[in-house]
């Protein structure tokens, strides 16, 4: 069971995968199809480094319920596209491009995988970052991705995390949680991560990279960062993650009893 959740997504799944029709299979019952409002989806939303990425990962690998990194998503689009010089301002042709990849995620690695090629760690550099965040603004671009993305939700469970995961994806999700952190937290949070690859780390240069990507996520007219009218919001500074998985464990419990 963790190990659908430890891949971060439990299957290859190719865009044309991720535009079926959303239905699903009850697990264990062939042949019974649930609808897609049976199946329990936890959103989790919030800005970078708010430590959702690792929450929701853990939340997922307790249930042996699949996980999406919504984000991981933009980075493979703005990475392919820095890669391929589509400019990051043409929205056509970055939707049209969105709508060619071949995303595989295998469920024997952390591996991510484009055509062929693992980019797991290029999409994780700052200029990918960057450049996912640029891409994101733009409404073609999340119009191309909302199929994909909704398409993860499948038997037994789903943990979403991204930015609109409770406003726009999952509006329905019964549990939805916005992790927020202070910007300096989450700075700190983004050197260790880096630093733990071998990759450079610029306390300063992060914390204003992270400034200023917050203030293009929260104010984009376009699906902007902020919490559903019915999240629980939670925030993670001075936290480790142990309480907050625990705080999220504890919404569970309340909106779905024991699952
Ligand atoms: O979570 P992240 O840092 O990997 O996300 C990369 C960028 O993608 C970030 O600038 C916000 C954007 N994003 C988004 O707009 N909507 C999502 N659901 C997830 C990420």
């Amino acid at each position: 069971m963790p190990d659908r959740a430890r891949d971060g997504h439990g299957f290859a799944r190719s865009p044309d995968e991720g535009r079926r029709p959303q239905s699903g299979k009850a697990a264990g019952y062939p042949g019974v199809a649930l609808p897609m409002s049976d199946i329990p989806v936890v959103t989790i939303d919030g800005p970078s480094g708010s430590g959702k990425g690792t929450v929701g990962r853990r939340i997922a690998a307790a249930h042996g319920w699949h996980f999406l990194d919504s984000g991981a998503l933009y980075r493979i689009l703005a990475h392919e596209a820095l890669r391929q010089g589509v400019p990051l301002d043409d929205a056509d042709a970055l939707a049209r491009l969105a709508g060619t990849l071949r995303i595989g995620f295998p469920s024997d690695s952390d591996a991510i995988l484009v055509d062929g090629r693992d980019v797991s760690r290029d999409i994780r550099s700052e200029a990918a970052g960057e450049a996912a965040s640029k891409v994101a603004a733009l409404p073609e671009v999340r119009e191309a991705l909302l199929a994909l993305q909704r398409g993860f939700r499948q038997p037994p469970g789903l943990v979403a995390d991204g930015r609109d995961m409770g406003t726009v994806v999952f509006p329905d999700a019964p549990v939805k949680v916005f992790l927020d952190a202070s910007a300096e937290t989450r700075a700190e949070r983004r050197c260790k991560q880096l630093e733990e690859k071998g990759i450079p780390a610029d306390y300063d240069a992060i914390l204003a990279d992270i400034r200023q990507r917050d203030e293009r996520d929260r104010n984009r007219p376009v699906a902007p960062l902020r919490p559903a009218p019915d999240a629980r919001a939670l925030d993670s500074t001075g936290q480790d993650p142990e309480a907050t998985v625990a705080a999220v464990e504890a919404l569970i419990r309340e909106r779905l009893g024991d699952v």
